[in-house]
């Protein structure tokens, strides 16, 4: 089975669609086969990964994650399969939608209904992992990536149930900081209530749900490094990113590890240094490419280099992520 990651982080703008995509590609280079699915309305992930013409067209042939999750909407049924837009070799998309507003809109009377034993209920909460594990199968993918909005929802919920493991991106800053407890106690909370539901289902739910037994795994959390300024704002930046390693201890991996995930209560340094690389994040994004992707006409002298150097980064988050998942896979 594919293994599922979710990039989450209910404070917005700190990188988690930019890291998703970008790793996305260093896991497809490694030969592994690997889906995404925009599960955030913004539509990001989307806009990064294909034109305004492609995107156009998936919503005309109706294969966004939207065309999928609608007939639970409707009431017409369950959800159906759409074919992911091929990005690269091994590399898919299920594109997002403004209207996946919609589907969340149910997902809290889904849970509730889960939690009260009732078969719909079961239906529209694992509507996500039913169609993150089809799409997999058909696709015989070893991943499947999810990029999520800026928001403790219930579709989120949704996701992170389903889920084999999560990463958090974050910043160095003091929202970021006082953003990890809340990370770490939804989740705790959503685990903890998905176990009481499973408790309660019903004899007539016969598909395959997700059993949160040891996952989803803390893999830990990818900070924003600014410290390459050698000017005053680097100080002011270092004072939060020094506070981030026991704020991670404290608001994740503890939390966590009350509920039985297994935590590696050890690492609580960041994943990978990412630096700051203005510029070529917007070139990456209209070339609708990965950063280290972009070609000499594209990035210059010494932002070529950078872009280059971004690879080895993208590649070391690439088999974290596959040495911490694939054991089962
Ligand atoms: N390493 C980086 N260097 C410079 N700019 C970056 C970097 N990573 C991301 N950005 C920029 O920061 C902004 C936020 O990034 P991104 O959209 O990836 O964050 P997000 O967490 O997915 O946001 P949201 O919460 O809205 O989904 C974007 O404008 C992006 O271009
Ligand atoms: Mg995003």
């Amino acid at each position: 089975m594919a293994k599922v990651v979710a990039f989450f982080n209910h404070k917005g703008g700190v990188g988690k669609t930019t890291i998703l995509f970008n790793v996305a590609i260093a896991l497809a280079q490694v030969g592994k086969k690997v889906i995404l699915f925009d599960a955030d309305s913004q539509a990001n992930l989307t806009a990064l990964a294909v034109t305004e013409e492609q995107y156009q067209e998936s919503l005309d042939k109706e294969i966004t994650i939207w065309s999928a999750l609608e007939p639970l909407v409707t009431g017409a049924g369950d959800f159906k399969y759409v074919e992911p837009l091929s990005l690269r070799s091994n590399l898919w998309l299920v594109p997002g939608d403004i209207r996946l507003a919609d589907f969340e809109g149910i997902c809290p009377t889904g849970w509730t209904e889960a939690l009260a034993g009732e078969a719909r209920g079961f239906r529209v909460t694992t509507a996500l992992y039913r169609l993150f594990q089809q799409t997999a199968n058909i696709k015989s993918a070893d991943f499947v990536l999810i990029d999520l909005g800026p928001n403790v929802n219930a579709l989120n919920r949704n996701a992170l149930i389903s889920s084999d493991g999560f990463i958090i991106p974050l910043a160095a800053d003091l929202f970021s900081v006082r953003a990890l407890p809340s990370v770490g106690y939804s989740i705790a909370n959503w685990v903890r209530q998905w176990h009481t539901a499973l408790k309660n289902k019903p004899k007539t739910v016969t598909f395959e749900l997700p059993t949160c037994e040891s996952v989803p795994i803390p893999l830990g959390y990818v900070s924003q490094q600014f410290s390459v300024f050698s000017s005053s704002p680097a100080e002011a930046f270092r004072v939060w990113q020094d506070k981030i390693p026991v704020a991670y201890q404290e608001g994740v991996v503890f939390p966590l590890k009350a509920i039985k995930l297994p935590v590696n209560e050890q690492e609580t340094e960041p994943l990978i240094a990412l630096k700051y690389l203005s510029s070529l994040v917007p070139k990456a994004q209209q070339a609708h490419k990965a950063i280290f992707e972009l070609n000499g006409s594209e990035a210059r002298g010494a932002h070529f280099k950078r872009s280059k150097d971004t690879r080895e980064i993208f590649l070391k988050l690439a088999k974290i992520i596959i040495s911490r998942l694939e054991n089962a896979l």
